[in-house]
């Protein structure tokens, strides 16, 4: 429960124009995923359904006389079922419009328009708004909502009345300029329609797929379907396409429930052929209906698909984007300001910092460069490092990450590189560790390493790619390749030197 302490609070609310809280509120429960209203000049606030009921507690609801142009009763032949049914609820409660607007914070001109049949379509939030208002539960409840429209019709209405938009980015992107150029033409075009976004945990695969379907919709006018699984961050999560993206996950996820079946077909009628795109965010394999989401793709022929997950999941037709890390500075980097300002992961860092006063400068530039190539450009690994320099100098915070960077990257990603490393066997972890001697390593260094012919060699370095082990180093063309710093720290030859180091100490 938040506490608004201004009781003449007045709110607006853009996303909903016919919903208005009254002056005189001054406490408001907040529920996660209820529309926007903006509280005064600036602040965006989540409002709840239950601001009704808290309402309904904090007020007395006094009798007033109607406002003006509110019909006392209208009359009631010739209104669709909705209108009829909001009226008769209203009545047997005793109240006049301008009561039930207040406890539903509905506006009355709203409440007036759906009963007297002007409005025919009321959004599925103002319903539920009227519904808590006349504290109406149970069967009535569902007789009230389904009388509304159904959500067929809520759905293809919100689907047709403009390209659906995808959730809106807190922050500019860094980098990648090219890879949302790419994929974003590939989609565009319908050259391609199912993409696998794959990568390590917090590599930005959300952050990127967020950025192609704002590009998609802007410049190629494609509705955008987009559903996040639980786990993502509320940065990145689906809030304003509901009940679109509801309808999406419900109908995709697992476990395959009856009325799954019948959500997939609603969903392949809503879409039909239209050029549309769809995001499945951070869903795992194991947890999506593929065969469901295959058939979607042969029903609705200019449906794109754009997934996001740590690993692809190898759908027929499906193409594998592995994302790579941002760009980091190579040794000495840091002799020109302006340039290291400008790469990648040193842009995200220095964004980050969240420190009164802080510039990057010669002083500094050093263990900014440093600290980027030991958290080898991960963009969530950088912005956890960042939030350390509230306590730390960039000097200090490089100590520690230099003696242990797993304290300073999510646990996600710690238990994903352990898992990839342990997925390789004996001779693949041998030639991992003497390629992570090297700073960069090219295919012919791999051949004399490995004592493999060319086409093993392109596979294991395929797969360290594919998998996130190693990434391109000095540009994409330029054939040659390195091992994350991340992955050297859990290499064999530390590991053993570090139990090494444990056991001499418990001895
Ligand atoms: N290019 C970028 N520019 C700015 N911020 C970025 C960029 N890439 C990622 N981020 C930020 O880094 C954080 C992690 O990114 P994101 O959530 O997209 O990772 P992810 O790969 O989807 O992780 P997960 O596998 O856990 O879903 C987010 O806060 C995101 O906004
Ligand atoms: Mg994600």
């Amino acid at each position: 429960m938040i506490t608004l302490s201004n009781p003449n609070l007045t709110f607006s609310n853009d996303a909903n124009p016919e919903t208005v809280v009254p002056k005189g509120l001054t406490s408001i429960a907040f529920r996660p995923g209820f529309s926007v209203l903006s509280v005064g000049a600036n602040t965006l606030v989540p409002v709840v359904a239950a601001l009704a009921t808290s309402l309904r507690m904090t007020r007395q609801a006094t009798p007033e006389p109607p406002v003006s142009g509110e019909a006392a009763e209208p009359p009631s032949h010739g209104v669709p079922r909705f209108g009829e049914l909001l009226r008769r609820h209203r009545i047997d409660r005793g109240a006049t419009q301008r009561q039930l607007a207040d406890l539903s914070t509905v506006s009355v001109r709203a409440i007036r328009d759906l009963e007297l049949g002007k409005a025919h379509r009321p959004r599925r939030d103002t319903v539920q708004l009227i519904a808590e208002g006349l504290g109406l539960t149970g069967q009535e409840r569902a007789h009230f909502e389904k009388a509304a429209g159904g959500s067929a019709n809520e759905l293809k209405l919100s689907y047709e009345t403009g390209p659906v938009p995808p959730p809106a980015p807190m922050d500019t992107l860094v980098g990648r300029e090219a890879e949302v150029w790419m994929l974003g033409d590939l989609l565009g075009t319908g050259n391609l329609r199912l993409v696998s976004i794959t990568g390590l945990p917090g590599i930005g695969k959300s952050r990127i797929a967020l950025e192609i379907a704002g590009f998609l919709h802007r410049e190629h006018r494609l509705p955008v379907l987009w559903s996040s699984a639980p786990t993502q961050s509320c940065a990145t999560r689906d809030t304003g396409s509901e009940p679109l993206s509801g309808l999406v996950g419900a109908a995709l996820n697992l476990p395959a429930a009856a009325a799954a079946v019948t959500l997939q077909a609603e969903l392949r009628t809503l879409v039909g052929d239209q050029p549309t795109l769809l995001v499945m965010d951070g869903y795992e394999r194991a947890g999506i209906d593929a065969t469901a989401l295959a058939a979607l793709l042969q029903h609705c022929r200019g449906l794109r698909v754009l997934i996001t997950a740590r690993t692809p999941f190898q759908l027929p037709g499906e193409r594998e984007f592995p994302l790579a890390p941002l760009a980091v500075p190579g040794e000495r980097a840091e002799a020109n300001l302006n340039e290291l300002a400008e790469i990648g992961s040193v842009k995200l860092l220095t964004r980050c910092i969240a420190r009164p006063g802080f510039r990057l400068t010669t002083a500094n530039a050093p263990a900014i460069s440093a600290l980027c190539r030991l958290l080898d450009g991960i963009p969530d690994s950088l912005q956890l490092a960042a939030s350390w320099f509230m306590v730390y100098t960039a000097e200090t915070l490089l100590e520690y990450v230099r003696t242990d960077p797993f304290a300073f990257v999510t646990d996600d990603l710690r238990t994903s590189l352990r898992t990839e490393l342990a997925a390789l066997d004996h001779d693949e972890r041998a030639l991992l560790g003497r390629l992570g001697e090297l700073d960069s390593w090219s295919m012919s260094d791999v051949s004399r390493l490995g004592h493999r012919e060319p086409a093993g060699c392109a596979r294991l370095v395929r797969r360290l790619l594919m998998h996130g082990m190693a990434r391109t180093s000095a540009g994409p063309d330029s054939g040659h390749f390195a091992v994350l710093e991340l992955v050297k720290y859990l290499g064999p030859e530390r590991r053993s030197a570090l139990h090494r180091l444990e056991d001499e100490a418990a001895s």
